[in-house]
């Protein structure tokens, strides 16, 4: 009888989602406030929590070094980048590769954000820069979205679909990835909580069911646990807010709360 609890709470706690927290500074941020809030963050996640949240700082690249330094060996912070180039090296002046990053320590590294889209970078790039990552031994984070115009004509599935359709050829549990509306990112707004279900609900359904979605797009404190209770959401991707260190203490207090 006790065995078959025990069994029963280990298949719950194997069910259990791991959740995502991901800060993403941009091109913010100084050497000093990178390693304080690597600091910061590192001591907040310490001991290792026995919970499924993982949390990640992605700073300039300059600083990925000094952010690897302060969250420490075998720290529950993990270090990420914000892009990484196609190849392994070569003839590509200024760009960093993705085995570069791994060589500094860094875990992760975003990549097709819509900020990175709208200098160029397309489809193919981004499934090329995600390949170009897992190869190197990094996780990328990819990032998928709609414009206002596409929202707004209806066709937020349509763009999903095309954006998500190369990455079907790339292994499942591999990579993450983040629907961030592009008209939601930096603009106090995000979209209903039923529209970001059904657009995580649809990118699941395309890349399956194992693929972790987060949501990005003006999350912070205060409506972290509504979005982290739709079932569909695996985490989020905080820009604006994660530079504030008490913000995003708080929004890791409210992802754990959601673990409990
Ligand atoms: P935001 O940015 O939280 O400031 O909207 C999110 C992102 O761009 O990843």
């Amino acid at each position: 009888m006790c065995q078959h609890i025990d069994a029963a709470e280990i298949g719950w706690q194997k069910r259990r989602m791991t959740r995502y927290l991901i800060a993403n500074w941009k091109m913010n941020g100084d050497r000093a406030a990178v390693a304080a809030y690597a600091t910061a963050l590192a001591k907040k996640l310490s001991p290792a929590p026995a919970d499924d949240l993982r949390v990640l700082f992605c700073p300039p690249m300059p600083w990925l070094e000094a952010a690897v330094q302060a969250a420490g060996k075998g720290a529950a912070l993990a270090i990420g980048a914000q892009n990484c180039h196609t190849a392994a090296s070569g003839a590509f002046t200024g760009e960093t590769s993705a085995l570069m990053l791994k060589d500094l320590g860094v875990t992760h590294v975003i990549i097709g954000h819509s900020e990175r889209r709208a200098m160029g970078e397309d489809d193919d790039a981004v499934f090329a820069k995600a390949k170009a990552a897992l190869t190197a031994g990094l996780t990328p984070i990819i990032c998928v979205g709609e414009s206002r115009a596409a929202y707004e004509a209806g066709e937020t599935a349509t763009v999903l679909s095309k954006q998500a359709s190369l990455l079907k050829a790339l292994p499942p549990g591999g990579y993450l990835l983040a629907y961030e509306p592009v008209w939601a990112i930096g603009a106090s707004v995000t979209p209903k909580m039923a529209e970001i279900s059904a657009a995580h609900q649809h990118l699941k359904t395309v890349l399956g069911s194992r693929a972790a979605v987060l949501y990005g797009g003006s999350v912070n404190a205060g409506n972290l646990a509504e979005i982290l209770a739709l079932p569909e959401v695996s985490g989020a991707l905080i820009g604006g807010a994660s530079l504030n260190t008490e913000q995003m203490v708080a929004m890791i207090d409210v992802a754990r709360q959601r673990q409990g």
